[in-house]
């Protein structure tokens, strides 16, 4: 009959530790392997296109200011000439309203003027305009990602 001594007792324990040690060990390495692959990946943020068809001219009549709902513009047209002003309230982002002059934020009742400029309310600045120009395939293209001066136009 084989009985356990004392020496024996020392080295299972010791057996024990070491193999504690060794997994630690390997769970440091994987973890320090993923981490590294982590790194190499890049955090990158997939967002939609900021820029969007709006149409032909000839579907704008002269003289008008569109809204375009899904994207929270005015397209306006005036002559052969054609901009773009954010309908975003540069308050807390409500979307602005077309009044008789100018535009006014239904939300705290921020009024812009037509060339966007912030006449009374809690807005903290005026309504960007968004550069406009012309696709190859004869479309108005808006880039909402690109702001532009109040008096810079697309002429067609
Ligand atoms: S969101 Fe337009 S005034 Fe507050």
């Amino acid at each position: 009959m084989n009985h356990p001594t004392p020496d024996n007792d020392v080295s299972r324990r010791s057996f024990f530790q070491l193999a504690l040690g060794w997994l630690a060990g390997a769970f440091a390495t994987a973890a320090s392997a993923v981490a590294a692959v982590r790194f190499l990946v890049p955090n990158v943020l997939y967002e939609p296109s900021q820029r969007f068809k709006a149409g032909k001219p000839e579907d704008y009549p002269d003289g008008s200011v569109t809204f375009l709902e899904d994207e929270r513009v005015f397209l306006i047209r005036k002559g052969n000439t054609f901009r773009c002003l954010s309908a975003v309230c540069t308050h807390l982002g409500c979307t602005v309203n077309r009044a008789n002059k100018g535009y006014h934020c239904p939300c705290h009742g921020s009024v812009f003027n037509d060339e966007g400029k912030v006449e009374g309310g809690p807005a903290p600045r005026g309504l960007p305009w968004f550069l406009v120009t012309l696709s190859k395939d004869n479309r108005l293209l808006v880039d909402k990602g690109e702001t532009v001066v109040a008096d810079k136009y697309l002429v067609v």
